[in-house]
């Protein structure tokens, strides 16, 4: 069995120190093989400019939030999923890092921005990534609004994803229902780590509606936070449950595909046979 977890909490806006620190003081007992973290976990979410964005973003992986988020791992021989500002160069990304406990990492690159990231942040280059968590399971990243997009969690389960490990700063009210279709047509596990809180700017309230969530390759709720509380959910799943794409015994969710009909019009050039 493999134990997994999604920490609920609301960061310290603007201050990487005491949001890693909150972030570690809450799984301080936590024991689980991964540990998925929000969106944006080490500065909060509501910058005013680009200049609150270069106050908090790291380089990857020579920031100070992935040295905690490394010994983390290894202090709790877990891997480890947790959404920061990347800074390359003259560039800002919302990004994720997955970190395991042999100090292994991998990086992604949010690919959908929502609203107003659209200001500070560019699109995302790197693609939607599968990689080896703590025993090799293979985990995709994705970050929060690329579930509206389902090309993104189909790519992660035809890449051979696993889970679905998913920070997020969700404001809209329908991800958590819709990620339990994420899951079933896709038939993996979903890991989704939402914050909780609210954050200002100027006159404007944002509100992030926590009820983090573990689903099943059926679409089924194995745990389901609060939407105010700071807490974690864990769940104990056995990952290759993920492997079995059958429906019926006439129908596989891969194997029945139909690429060939699934082409954009507008893009004609995409057409496979
Ligand atoms: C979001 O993508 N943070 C709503």
């Amino acid at each position: 069995m493999y134990k997994i977890a999604a920490v609920q909490l609301s960061p310290v806006f603007l201050s990487v120190e005491a949001s890693l620190k909150k972030a570690g003081m809450m799984c301080e007992s936590l024991d689980a093989d991964l540990i998925v973290f929000p969106e944006l976990v080490t500065s909060g979410y509501a910058f005013s400019n680009k200049d609150d964005v270069a106050a908090v973003a790291e380089p990857f992986p020579n920031g100070k939030s992935f040295r905690y988020m490394r010994d983390l791992s290894a202090r709790h021989n877990a891997s480890v999923v947790y959404g920061f500002p990347e800074s390359d160069g003259d560039k800002y990304y919302n990004s994720a890092a997955l970190v395991n406990p042999d100090g292994s990492h991998y990086l992604y690159r949010k690919t959908h921005l929502f609203y107003r990231e659209k200001l500070f942040f560019s699109p995302g280059d790197t693609g939607l990534i599968v990689c080896p968590a703590k025993n090799k399971v293979p985990v995709g990243l994705m970050i929060c609004f690329d579930w509206q997009f389902p090309e993104a969690a189909r790519v992660l389960a035809l890449n051979g994803a696993e889970i679905i490990c998913h920070p997020s700063n969700l404001v809209l009210p329908w991800c958590q229902q819709a990620m339990l279709t994420r899951s079933l047509e896709n038939r993996v596990f979903s890991i989704t780590a939402n914050r909780i809180g609210t954050e200002v700017i100027g006159s404007t309230s944002i509100n992030f509606t926590g009820q983090s969530q573990i689903t099943s390759p059926l679409g089924e709720i194995i745990q389901r936070l609060s939407p105010n509380l700071e807490e974690i959910a864990v769940a104990e799943i056995n990952p290759e449950a993920a492997r079995d794409k059958t429906v019926t015994e006439m129908n596989n969710l891969f194997g029945d595909r139909r690429p060939a009909f699934y082409t954009d019009i507008l893009n004609p050039r995409q057409r496979q046979t």
